[in-house]
């Protein structure tokens, strides 16, 4: 889950991190009173989680109150890179001297941490990646030795921070790292990282951070940080059930059973899709080991639920769970949402393989429901799932 930049500065904040003291707002008149207490000057920082917001005219500056009502103004409702948006942060005023750029990830094709640097921050470090890979150090940092004094230190000489701010973002590093950790996040970036005032005191004036969501179970504070007016409801709908579901723009609903099975259906759906009419998958879900009939009547229901979704296809290979339990819970799904008044109207395709397999079909020929229909393929279940989509 990506993190507003005003959520990360919170974070910043809980542990450590130097930021500027700053308030979300979601109307221009309220920048008024804001600007006042942050001492009568602002940044207006639209919130929207898309970098280059400083080059889109999304980060203005403004001098007093009444100019900070109209920046508001001019920020709200603006659109970013495809992104609306609806609060601006106002921050304290910094006067930067330099600008400088560190982050912290978890870098899996490594199998480690890393932290990456560099003098060269502000508004654009992608292009510095890019064009003076030189510019921006990168330190492999282990996961059980976390940035210790030395570690900090070495990505400052990597880095080659100017000597007058080195100690400052050794700690800095060394309390980014302990949020990074505490947070469980699988980024924290700040940039700018500014050298600011007379006294060169170095605070985060910007900030990303994306928090692992496998984590979630131990993370509760986490869950009032989720954007709920941003998610698609089909699915905030799944996730409530527990359901591992994400939309997607075609028209052939998924159902499968294992994650791999679930992205293989994917890619010969879309493959099969070519030869009628271009049609898509049109969302991933996967219904793990359990398949009761409950598990599949969800499915069904959050699959359903998506106008665009013209066919369906179940694709389940039975392992631990049978393929005449699956064959059960789909008849009994198709009841259960009968009796909720949810009867399906869409045709499904299902292919059953692998254990009990025989039974299975066995099962679903026999509840003869007329808009059940069996391919024992996966190919050839594809391909008629698009076939009926594309009608
Ligand atoms: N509090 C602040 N005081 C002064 N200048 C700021 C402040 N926050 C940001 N800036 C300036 O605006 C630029 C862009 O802001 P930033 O928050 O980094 O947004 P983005 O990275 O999305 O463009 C920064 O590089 C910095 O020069
Ligand atoms: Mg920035």
């Amino acid at each position: 889950m990506d993190l507003f930049e005003y959520q990360a500065r919170d974070l910043f904040a809980k542990h450590g991190v130097p930021v500027l003291a700053g308030e979300v707002i979601d109307t221009p008149e309220a920048a008024r009173e804001v600007t006042e207490r942050l001492g009568g000057r602002a940044v207006v920082k639209a919130q929207v989680k898309v970098g280059g917001r400083g080059k889109a005219g999304g980060v203005k500056l403004a001098k007093d109150p009444a100019d900070a009502v109209e920046k508001a103004g001019q920020i709200l409702g603006m659109d970013i890179k495809g992104h609306t948006v609806h609060k601006v942060m106002l921050a304290q005023t910094a006067e930067i001297k330099e600008e400088y750029y560190v982050s912290f990830l978890l870098d899996r094709t490594n199998r480690t941490f890393l932290a990456m640097a560099s003098v060269e921050g502000g508004m654009d470090i992608e292009e510095v990646a890019a064009t003076k890979p030189e510019a921006l150090a990168k330190v492999p940092v282990d996961a059980n030795e976390g940035v210790t004094p030395e570690k900090a230190r070495e990505i400052v000489e990597a880095a080659k921070f100017p000597a007058e701010v080195a100690d400052q973002i050794a700690e800095i590093l060394q309390t980014l790292w302990k949020a990074f950790i505490a947070e469980d996040a699988l980024l924290v970036e700040v940039n700018p990282l500014a050298k600011t005032g007379d006294d060169g005191k170095v605070l985060a004036l910007d900030g990303k951070v994306s928090l692992d969501a496998n984590a979630d179970f131990r993370q509760p504070d986490h869950a009032v940080l989720e954007d709920k007016a941003a998610a698609d409801p089909l699915e905030a709908a799944a996730k409530a059930k527990g359901l591992n579901y994400v939309k997607l723009d075609g028209e052939v609903g998924i159902i499968g059973n294992g994650a791999g099975l679930v992205m293989s259906t994917l890619d010969v759906v879309a493959y099969a899709g070519e030869a009628h009419n271009d049609v898509k998958p049109a969302n991933f879900l996967d219904i793990g080991g359990g398949a009761s009939a409950e598990v599949m009547a969800n499915g069904l229901e959050i699959i359903l639920g998506d106008p665009a979704v013209k066919s369906v296809f179940v694709n389940v290979f039975g392992g631990i769970t049978a393929c005449d339990a699956v064959a059960n819970g789909i008849v009994h799904a198709l009841e259960l949402l009968k009796s909720k008044g949810e009867e399906v109207d869409k045709p499904l395709v299902v292919r059953l393989d692998g254990n009990n397999a025989e039974l299975g079909r066995k099962i679903l020929s026999d509840a003869n429901h007329p808009l059940v229909q069996q391919v024992d393929t996966m190919d050839g279940a594809a391909d008629r799932a698009a076939e009926l989509a594309a009608k």
